[in-house]
Order: structure tokens, then C-alpha cells, then sequence
């Protein structure tokens, strides 16, 4: 369960996980006052953060997720018609949407409608029977903040559309796999976002106490025992609340510097790169050779972390860490201010390491400490924020929780 911080310090804190009870009951209020009945039930999905393994999903790559305390839930009841009623109550502003599954397919649907009704696209169009439906979303994810709140929105729609429709994809790791490739068509085709795989198979694919190793190259999976108790250490989430509008071109954009630069080097994805001085040489541009370093580097450090991991060494991770995120800051460019000045006050105050994580460009950065270190890390971050003239940034500590599922 992830907690919040205590600390002296006058900053604005990130909402605390809901209980899976508590979740359950804000859904199915929502439902009820909405349709005036009862759901079929309810289903929840959690958002993420990547340990290790950034930018190398969509090159066919290793990344190391772990599930937040805080999910998606939605209330469900599948109708005998084709229609589709949508509620959802993030951040306090309720939305609504009715309309019809006719309605939801590329270019029919957008924003949010996209994210939360898509998924029934994909799975008609991978040829399964679904049925019209009532929902109604509530989230205690972060929006925004790039903790895959958008990702928890679709795979906890897409477990409660399998489950009605008895169609069964949630209930084996290779159903669910499937339905991370649903949810990941969702975002490229219908929503429009050119995002890989690493958000939805944290929501769906993780398991409590673990990280989970992810080869995006066959999309096979390892769950790694990450139990930071055992050694007294913590992990701290700092979300720097910066939002920077060229999110989403600057992301397309890398992503097709690295189809590009494997284009050029005759290999499917970058993660075929066996001899990168001799790749690095073949490319005729600065910015390839920056990008190509970032992945193929970012991979062999997911490697040498696990490698650690399993050897009970978690508190000598931290130089990957913040080679990770250096590489990510000077290579690959996708950190920001408001990130580097919270992963060096982190380390300067001692933690073990810090690093971005996510897509970059705001939203969080993590931090493994000592938990004895925790306080002295805060005050350092925020103190850093308010001398930067930041906005205050907001501070969690989390645990790896469950993966997606049916709550009642
Ligand atoms: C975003 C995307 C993911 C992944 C990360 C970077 O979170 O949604 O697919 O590419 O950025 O590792």
C-alpha cells in the first residue's frame, strides 16, 4: 500500500491510494446515481512506474515495471443492446458520453471516450463478441503525471468487457497478454498516442512484491521478487507536476529516430544490436547515434539490475539508476528541469539512486533510499523546488501491488 509522506515541509501532497473497498464503492455509487441500478461488478487496474528500461519498449527491448497501489476502477453492466453509456469521475469533474459501439472505432470517438470505450473496438475487431454497456469510471492515478493513468483506464475497462462478454483473455497470462496488445492497438490506432507496451503489462501483468523483467521482443515476462523492506530501503516517487506541451510530438519523434536508425543498420528492431561501437559508426547523424546509444545502453542496464537484483545486491543498483537517467538526459533527451533538479537534489541527500521515469518531458522521477534517508531526500527535493521556483512537487512512497482484476 503505497503511503504518504510525512514530512514538515509545506508541500502539496499527491492523493493516497484508495483501498480496494473504497474504489469499489466510489464506482458503484457513481453507477447507481447514474443509471439507477446496480453493475454487473466491479473491475480496477492500477497506473505504474518503471524501475529501469526506458524508451527500449517500442525497440523491441527490456523494461522493469512495477503495479502502484493506485488504480482505475470501473463499475460495469453489459446491456443486450449495441448502445454504450459512459460516466467517469477524475479529479473531480464528472464527464459524460452516450452513444452507440457504431461510434467507436478511429476517428469516431475522442479524448477520453477513446481511452475508455476503445478497447471494445479492438477486441471486436480481434474477433470477439461484446455487447453494449453501461460504465462508470472513478481513478485515484495521478492524471497526468506520467504514471499510466490512461493506461489503467483501458485495461481496467478491457477486464470488465471480458468478463461480461465471457470472452476469458483475464484469466491466464497469456490472455492477458493479449489483451495488452488490444490495449496498445487502442492507443496507436484509435487514440492516436504512438506509445509501446510497458504501461499495459504493468497493469495487467505484474504481481504484488514484484517488478516485472518484460522482453518487449516476444513480449515474455519474468516476475522478479522486489521486497525493499527486507532491506529497509524505500521507493520514492516525485512528481514534479510539469507538464510540457511537446509531449507527445517529442515522443513520435524519437520513436521514429530509432525505426529510422534501424531501418539504416538492416536490423528489425534496435534491440538486435549485438556490436554497438560498429552500429554507432554506420550512422551518418549526431542525434541516431545519441538515440541508438540511449537504447542499446538502457537495455544492458535492465540486464545488469536484474543481474544485482537476483544476487541480493538491490542496494547497488543505484549507478544504473543514474546512468539511466543521465543517458536519458543527455542522449535521448527527454528529461526536463523540473526532473533533474529533483534527481540531483535526491542524490546529493544520499539516496542510493534517481532517475526519470516514464516518457519523459515531466511528470516523475523515482528515488530508492534508505528508508532511514527518506526524510533527509524530501526535505532536500523540496527544498530544491522552492529554490528553482518550482512548483511544489508531490511525494509518494510505494510498494509493487497487484496487477488489474475483478474487485467485487
Ligand atoms: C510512455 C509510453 C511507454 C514507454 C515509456 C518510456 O510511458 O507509454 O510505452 O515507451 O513512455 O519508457
Amino acid at each position: 500500500m503505497g503511503v504518504i509522506v510525512d514530512t514538515q515541509q509545506d508541500i502539496e501532497e499527491i492523493v493516497p491510494a484508495w483501498s480496494a473497498q473504497e474504489g469499489a464503492q466510489r464506482a458503484n455509487a457513481l453507477f447507481e446515481r447514474t443509471y439507477g441500478e446496480a453493475a454487473d461488478g466491479v473491475w480496477a487496474s492500477p497506473g505504474r512506474v518503471n524501475i529501469i528500461g526506458e524508451h527500449t519498449d517500442y525497440n523491441g527491448g527490456l523494461c522493469l515495471p512495477i503495479a502502484l497501489p493506485h488504480r482505475t476502477y470501473v463499475a460495469l453492466r453489459r446491456r443486450d443492446d449495441a448502445e454504450v453509456h459512459l460516466v467517469s469521475s477524475f479529479d473531480g469533474e464528472e464527464l459524460r458520453w452516450d452513444g452507440a459501439l457504431s461510434d467507436v472505432h478511429p476517428g469516431g470517438v475522442e479524448g477520453w471516450v477513446g481511452y475508455t470505450a476503445g478497447i471494445a473496438w479492438a477486441l471486436a475487431e480481434a474477433g470477439h463478441q461484446v455487447s453494449g454497456f453501461d460504465a462508470a469510471l472513478v481513478s485515484c492515478v495521478p492524471t497526468a503525471a506520467g504514471l499510466s493513468s490512461s493506461a489503467a483506464v483501458e485495461c481496467a475497462v478491457g477486464l470488465a468487457l471480458d468478463d461480461v462478454n465471457g470472452i476469458g483473455l483475464g484469466h491466464s497470462d497469456e490472455g492477458r497478454a493479449a489483451l495488452v496488445d488490444l490495449a496498445v492497438r487502442t492507443e496507436n490506432d484509435l487514440v492516436g498516442a504512438p506509445t509501446g507496451g510497458l504501461d499495459q503489462a504493468a497493469s495487467l501483468r505484474t504481481a504484488e512484491g514484484r517488478a516485472l523483467l518484460l522482453d518487449c521482443r516476444d513480449g515474455s515476462t519474468r516476475q522478479v521478487p522486489f521486497d525493499l523492506a527486507a532491506e529497509d530501503l524505500e521507493l520514492l516517487v516525485i512528481d514534479t507536476r510539469a507538464k510540457h506541451s511537446h509531449a507527445t510530438g517529442g515522443y513520435g519523434q524519437r520513436r521514429a529516430t530509432c525505426e529510422a536508425a534501424a531501418k539504416t543498420l538492416g536490423v528489425a528492431t534496435l534491440r538486435e544490436i549485438t556490436d554497438l561501437d560498429d552500429a554507432l559508426s554506420r550512422l551518418d547523424d549526431d542525434e541516431s547515434v545519441r538515440r541508438v546509444r540511449h537504447v542499446v545502453t538502457e537495455i544492458a542496464r535492465v540486464q545488469d539490475f536484474v543481474a544485482l537484483v537476483d544476487a541480493g545486491r538491490l542496494t547497488e543498483v543505484g549507478p544504473l539508476m543514474n546512468a539511466s537517467h543521465d543517458s536519458l538526459r543527455d542522449d535521448y533527451e527527454v528529461s526536463c528541469p523540473e526532473l533533474d533538479v529533483a534527481v540531483d537534489a535526491a542524490r546529493g541527500a544520499g539516496a542510493i539512486g534517481a532517475r526519470m521515469t516514464g516518457g519523459g518531458f515531466g511528470g516523475c522521477a523515482i528515488s530508492l533510499v534508505h528508508a532511514a534517508d527518506r526524510a533527509a531526500v524530501v526535505d532536500a527535493v523540496v527544498d530544491a523546488y522552492r529554490q528553482a521556483g518550482f512548483k511544489a512537487p508531490k511525494l509518494h512512497v510505494v510498494t509493487p501491488s497487484t496487477p488489474g482484476g475483478r474487485i467485487s
